[in-house]
């Protein structure tokens, strides 16, 4: 086995096809055949398609090719020809076979040919070996380099923000805490509080929420930044779309209003799913056969539409008049949920969305205020079967009024100073928005839970893997 080893994706490079000898490794997938003759279907990841081997029983021996079976890792030297079957194209004669690991059979948990969603997330660690996950990851990967890409075209510059922090981005209560202190036995404070000058940092530290802040210091020096990083929230929510650990794109770009901002989005958005549409052709078209008939149409329907842009106002006047029964009431001042989403984009509008213009109340205080002083230049793109993929503003760039609005919401001033600096040196219209890498995934994939889409999923009492 010492020739190099050529990916099985390679093999099926129709233009460079010549009948050679090759080797190759991989997984087993199937294998079947007769007292003559084995075929065995082997796939190494590079590609949703396997390759056949064909296995002569008299020459590589009946006991040895008894031991390849579904999930054993093999090593394959032989011929690649043309197929004499109709089921592909292309077979690899065997040679030589190296096992590298058996798998034994009567305990390989991935015997079927398909397996529930729900069976496989409880072998988080073996359902990479499937098509499905398989097709999910290569599609992961391949947005993430449409991303950076995308950035790096554009001019903006790869920022790294702290996954430490001891500020919290977004003003909500869903932190996880970083300690090396023993926290029943530490040492205590008035009131038994917990006395952080103790701590490895010599204060209170949590898992960041967003690289926004940071990011935004960023782009106040560099113009154009991005951050693509992983996200800790520890709020409650087991639904289909939220993690407690998930990774994000925030661009934040200096000299940007909220209309520039909402044209970047748009734009971004498409590049990145034209991208996979383009270089992920066989695992979309596996997933849009296999579990969503309508993903390739909903994919270039994204393409060719233009993103409607209203008001919040607005979304909560057609909702309003939809004369439908949702579970929680609307009227201007709630926040919209899941179903409200849902009603504008698939039913009203059929068409992604951005609102803009949202009550100051249910966002951030980061937000530029408008001029009538209830709303802010906040953004949410919604998108079919996902709600909101991103969530973006306008930033309040007035030292004063930031201030006042801290203050309002009973903010801690001295702990983001730095933040406030940012506005008494040098201030600057800005803006930014924040992409959830997984609903963008979700919604490429056509998958129905977010868990689907990231190898590890971390959610309320699940760490498992
Ligand atoms: O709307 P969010 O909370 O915005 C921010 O964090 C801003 N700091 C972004 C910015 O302006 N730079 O989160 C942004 C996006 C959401 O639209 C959603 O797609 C995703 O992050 N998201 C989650 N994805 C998975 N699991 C969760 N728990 C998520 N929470 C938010
Ligand atoms: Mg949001």
């Amino acid at each position: 086995m010492s020739e190099k080893t050529t990916r099985i994706v390679d093999l099926f490079d129709t233009l460079s096809f010549t009948k050679r000898v090759v080797c190759v490794k991989g997984w087993v997938r199937t294998r079947r055949g007769n007292k003559n003759i084995v075929f065995i279907e082997l796939n190494d990841g590079s590609t949703i398609f396997n390759i056949q081997i064909v296995a002569d029983v008299t020459s590589l021996g009946e006991d040895f090719l008894k031991l390849i079976t579904t999930g054993s890792c093999i090593a394959v030297n032989g011929l690649l020809v043309e197929s004499q079957g109709s089921n592909q194209s292309i077979e690899i004669q065997a040679d030589k076979i190296k096992i590298y690991g058996i798998a034994d059979p009567t305990i390989y948990p991935l015997q079927k040919k398909s397996h529930s969603l729900s069976f496989l997330r409880e072998i988080a660690h073996l359902r990479l070996r499937t098509n499905t996950f398989g097709s999910i990851f290569r599609i992961r990967h391949h947005l993430a380099y449409a991303i950076h890409k995308y950035f790096n075209k554009k001019g903006f510059f790869y920022f790294h923000t702290p996954i430490i922090t001891s500020s919290n981005a977004e003003g909500a209560g869903s932190m996880f805490q970083v300690t090396t202190l023993d926290i029943a036995n530490c040492s205590k404070i008035k009131d038994g509080e917990v006395d952080y000058s103790q701590d490895f940092f010599g204060c209170s530290t949590n898992l960041t929420v967003s690289g926004q802040l940071e990011g935004e210091l960023g782009a106040m020096a560099l113009s154009k930044i991005y951050t693509f990083g992983p996200i800790f929230r520890s709020e409650n929510s087991n639904t289909s779309r939220h993690l407690a650990e998930f990774w994000m794109i925030e661009p934040e770009v200096a000299f940007y209003d909220i209309n520039d901002n909402m044209d970047l989005a748009e734009d971004f958005l498409k590049y990145i799913i034209f991208y996979v549409v383009k270089n992920c052709k066989n695992d979309i078209e596996f997933l849009n056969k296999t579990y969503d008939n309508e993903l390739i149409s909903r994919l270039n329907f994204v393409l060719n539409k233009q993103f409607i842009r209203l008001t919040y106002t607005e979304s909560v006047k057609i909702l309003e008049q939809s004369n439908k029964n949702f579970e929680y009431p609307i009227y201007w001042g709630a926040d919209l949920q899941f179903e409200h989403e849902r009603y504008l984009v698939e039913e009203y509008f059929k068409c992604p969305i951005i609102i803009i213009d949202y009550p100051k109340v249910i966002k951030s205080f980061y937000m530029k205020q408008n001029d009538d002083g209830k709303t802010v230049k906040g953004m949410d793109i919604l998108f079919p079967y996902i709600g909101e993929i991103i969530g973006g503003s306008e930033r309040e760039s007035d030292y004063q009024k930031l201030l006042d609005r801290m203050e309002e919401l009973h903010m801690s001033t001295n702990s983001l100073w730095w933040y406030l600096d940012t506005r008494r040196f040098g201030t600057a219209p800005h803006s930014g928005f924040g992409l959830g890498f997984e609903r963008l995934v979700l919604f490429v994939t056509g998958m129905q839970n977010v868990r689907d889409v990231i190898p590890f999923p971390r959610t309320p009492k699940n760490t498992k893997f």
